[in-house]
């Protein structure tokens, strides 16, 4: 694994993408500061300043696109959850990939693809989490309830000292991952889940879907039951 530090950058992700060639399987890009940074579904992703994590990983796992490779978000947001639980906090996943301290949003996670045609030059995981952000700050982030983990244990964060342990926690078991697939944190990924069981409203494309989201299937995918009794499995979607 190499890791780049970058002072200012408008999107690790766009970066990584741009300087996608010159980058090993395994790099890990991050930046201090985040000038344009990107969220998933056209959105965007606030820097609250300095000492937060806006880094992303640069995958190489093969030249061409296996269905699992999606879930790699899913997989990053449990590996993110056990870090968190070192702090004494009980994250919990909003399907597919965003992290939440008591319903708050406090990291997001956003996967693009870099094709050549067919082939696969590589995968960007990006992801940001609020570690040290002040509640003014995150109360000014349009239709968002966050949190920071700075605010969640009253002390400030060694950026440095988050970053280690969530890179070796992802990378300890992403070869067996890229193996097995969903299946392999499966049991892990449902039992920090907020939403199963419950009622949801789940906005796809610009389509909203409501029912109660049944459970989680061996591909990650969400199944929905909706009110007349149909049965929908969503792969892309944002509970609302
Ligand atoms: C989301 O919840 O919508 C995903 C947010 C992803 C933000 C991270 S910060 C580092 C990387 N660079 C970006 O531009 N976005 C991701």
């Amino acid at each position: 694994m190499k890791i780049l530090g970058l002072e200012e950058i408008d999107s690790t992700n766009n970066y990584a993408k741009m300087n996608i060639d010159s980058f090993e399987d395994k790099t890990v890009i991050y930046a201090k500061r985040q000038n344009s940074g990107r969220g998933r579904l056209n959105r965007s992703w606030v820097d609250l300043g300095d000492g937060n994590l806006f880094m992303s990983i640069v995958l190489k796992p093969s030249n061409s696109f296996n269905e699992i490779y999606p879930n790699i978000t899913q997989y990053l947001s449990v590996s993110l959850c056990k870090v968190l639980e070192c702090y004494g906090l009980k994250p919990q996943i909003k399907w597919p990939n965003d992290v939440l301290i008591d319903g708050k949003k406090i990291a997001g996670i956003l996967s693009e693809t870099v094709m050549e045609g067919h082939l696969l030059k590589g995968l960007v995981l990006g992801i940001g989490v609020n570690l040290n952000s002040c509640q003014k700050d995150l109360e000014s982030i349009e239709n968002k309830i966050a949190t920071s983990l700075n605010l969640e244990i009253g002390q400030d964060i060694d950026l440095n000292a988050f970053m280690a342990p969530l890179l070796n926690e992802f990378f300890a078991n992403y070869d067996e991952f890229l193996n097995s697939g969903f299946k392999l944190i499966k049991d892990e990924y449902i039992s920090r889940t907020c939403f199963l069981n419950k009622e949801i409203r789940v906005q796809v494309f610009n389509n909203i879907k409501t029912g109660v989201a049944k459970s989680i299937n061996d591909k990650g995918e969400l199944v929905l039951l909706s009110n007349d009794n149909n049965e929908f499995v969503l792969t892309i979607g944002d509970i609302l």
